[in-house]
């Protein structure tokens, strides 16, 4: 995997781009950036850098996966936020192994999603993985239950069990004390990884294994790029660095507070979801790690090649507030081709003979150009094909670069305090015990309501 920047400069951007000096200044803010992550590293604070390695977390999952071999049609993880979008960004770019279970992600809760999935399931031949590292969430809670339930009367009370593996905190949440007490199948996502910096854990790699799909392909391709940092000589040779440091600088130095993620490959949709996540809660801070007000944070948008036809004109020349980070792959695969036919019909016939592959590339240079003419920056990962081995890779940077984003901005990527105060008014509304105060705020603020401002 290559990470192009020519379009990030100011030779191709403008004014917009980054000069001459600014490239200078970023190394030295880069060397700070690399030695506070290694000092994190060193004490044990980056856990998910060190997942690639984790040998023995990986032959668990292997273990747990090769148990269920030959039992069920179909795994269905039961998770949202980060116990989900992970597993969703590698179901949606690798393909499953022929006859392994069918790997189905239900991070919906709307009785519109959930319902008519459970209703077609045929749950005697259905392992469901129900993931959720703090065991609280009332969404996956409420999906556990429902199918638990299910289980129990369609299967009975010994068989059940058998369906159900449960992957939690080893000591903490309402999910671990049930699983101790019924003695679920059980996965631990290791201390110290939060949800979205989970995807190379047990959250992401045992639906995976079930499925068919190569983990350990995954993890040593998040391996090289581990591997290729350690070996840079300079911050700006090293991928993850670099690109933070450049979206960083356009962020706060040229007011670029909005990330487009254009992924010229469907099958790397739900990793540009997966990674909106990241971002948008790893980076989205009130408060840096000093308590000071910074409002800090970018907004990703994640879009595709077809999105050049509904929002591509906003980019090219409404307000100068964006950045694009392209993910262009070079070999689309077994290709599909066009035709040679309509060949005496000049704007029709010049598609024969070239794969549709061929045509998403094109489409990703001319607006990769379109974007240059009218000094909009850009950047490119270039991706040789999506195997596991080049998502890895992808995961990985996109994890390293999102955490040296935050200590260029000082703020804590781990935390997600205002998530938290909106679970705890949920919480408080469906009248989870020790959250009556929270229940109160909400009622008290209904109250205050207008009604003549409800047309
Ligand atoms: O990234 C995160 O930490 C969050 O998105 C969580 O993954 C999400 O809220 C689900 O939490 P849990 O895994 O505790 O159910």
């Amino acid at each position: 995997m290559r990470l192009d920047l020519n379009g990030l400069l100011e030779r191709t951007a403008g004014g917009d781009g980054i000069g001459a000096d600014a490239w200078a200044a970023l190394e030295p803010e880069l060397v700070r950036v690399r030695d506070v992550l290694a000092a994190r590293r060193g004490a044990g604070a980056l856990r998910f850098a060190d997942l690639p390695a984790d040998k023995d977390s990986v032959r668990r999952v292997l273990e747990a996966a090769e148990s269920v071999d030959g039992m069920f049609d179909a795994v269905v993880v039961l998770g949202i936020g980060g116990s989900a979008l992970g597993v969703r960004a590698i179901a949606g770019a690798l393909p499953q192994e022929e006859g392994a279970p069918r790997l189905i992600v239900a991070d919906s809760f709307d009785p519109d999603a959930f319902g008519p999935l459970l209703a077609a399931l045929d749950v005697r031949r259905t392992l469901f993985n129900v993931i959720s590292k703090s065991g609280e969430t009332a969404e996956t809670i409420a999906q556990f239950m429902i199918v638990r339930d299910r289980l129990l009367r369609e299967l009975g009370a010994v068989d059940y069990k058998q369906h159900l593996v449960v992957t939690t905190d080893a000591h903490q949440g309402s999910l671990r004390q049930i699983v101790n007490d019924e003695g679920f199948r059980e996965l631990v996502i290791p201390e110290g990884v939060e949800g979205r910096f989970s995807a190379l854990t047990s959250v992401g790699l045992f639906p995976a294994a079930v499925a068919g799909i190569d983990v350990q392909e995954l993890l040593a391709g998040a391996a090289s790029v581990d591997d290729r940092r350690r070996a840079a000589a300079s911050p700006m040779e090293d991928p993850a660095l670099v690109l933070a440091g450049v979206l960083w600088h356009l962020a706060t130095r040229h007011d670029k507070r909005t990330l487009v993620l254009m992924a010229y490959c469907e099958r790397l949709a739900a990793t540009g979801d997966w990674f909106c996540q990241l971002w948008a809660e790893s980076l989205g801070k009130a408060l840096d790690t000093a308590g000071r007000t910074v409002e800090f944070g970018q907004t990703p948008i994640r879009l595709g090649a077809a999105d050049q036809h509904s929002q591509l004109q906003l980019f090219l020349e409404g307000p100068r507030d964006k950045v694009v980070l392209f993910l262009r792959v070079d070999d689309h695969g077994g290709g599909v081709d066009v035709p040679a036919t309509y060949q005496d019909l000049e704007g029709v016939g010049y598609l024969g003979g070239h794969s549709l592959g061929e045509l998403l590339n094109a489409e990703q240079r001319a607006t990769e150009l379109a974007l240059a003419k009218r000094g909009r920056p850009s950047a490119t990962l270039l991706l040789p094909a999506v195997t596991p081995f080049t998502l890895g890779q992808l995961l990985y940077l996109l994890q390293l670069a999102t955490v040296a984003v935050a200590t260029l901005a000082d703020v804590d990527p781990f935390t997600q305090p205002g998530v938290e105060d909106a679970r705890r008014l949920a919480f408080g509304l469906m009248g989870r015990p020790g959250f009556e105060a929270s229940h109160d705020e909400v009622e008290s603020w209904l109250a205050t309501k207008d009604p003549r401002f409800v047309v």
